[in-house]
């Protein structure tokens, strides 16, 4: 049959903020891990949509490995963005991070498209996405497409969401 086309996507965001949680929903059920620890430097997923065949660099968002980031931007198609929407603590770490993301070289005037998630919206203080995305100053980004979805990573809530708008970019 037809071969899908081959994506880099990279995973971005504070520790705990749940990527690998995320990227581990996106993985076929016979493949997805019983238990997820926190990541040390970075971990390579794979998983196909539809149409898409994605590489996931799922980043450890620990402060010591978050220079690691920057060496992956040249190579991505797609970046996924996740913020933990019940750390209001930490919000500002969060901005600060994107902020850095935004201004690279390798990434400012790049029409590479970039999902938010919401994530932890399960969780009592939760802000919600369009709460987030206010915080974070969203509607800022002119360069690059860019999309927010609040998600449940345990339960896979507003994954798929999230992943058929990043098709449609990509596609
Ligand atoms: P690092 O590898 O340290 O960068 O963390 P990470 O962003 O990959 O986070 P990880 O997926 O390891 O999740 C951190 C913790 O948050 C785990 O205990 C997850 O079970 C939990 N978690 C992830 N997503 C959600 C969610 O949507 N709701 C709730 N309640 N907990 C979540």
């Amino acid at each position: 049959g037809l071969r899908k086309k081959e994506v880099n996507v990279l995973c971005l965001g504070l520790d705990n903020s749940g990527k690998s949680t995320i990227i581990n929903q996106l993985k076929p059920a016979n493949t997805q891990a019983q238990e997820i620890v926190p990541t040390i430097g970075f971990s390579i997923e794979k998983f196909k949509s539809s149409s898409l065949s994605f590489t996931v660099f799922d980043m450890s968002g620990q402060s010591r490995y978050r220079s690691l980031w920057e060496h992956y931007y040249k190579e991505s198609h797609a970046i996924i963005f996740v913020i933990d929407s019940s750390d209001k603590l930490r919000m500002v770490v969060t901005k600060e991070e994107l902020d850095t993301f935004l201004n690279h070289e390798d990434i400012r005037g790049k029409r590479i498209p970039v999902l938010f998630f919401a994530n932890k919206m399960d969780l009592q203080d939760a802000m919600s996405s369009v709460k987030v995305s206010q915080m974070l100053c969203l509607e800022n980004i002119k360069d690059k497409p860019w999309h927010i979805c609040a998600s449940n990573a345990v339960r896979g809530e507003g994954l798929q969401e999230g992943l058929d708008w990043l098709q449609d970019q990509i596609a």
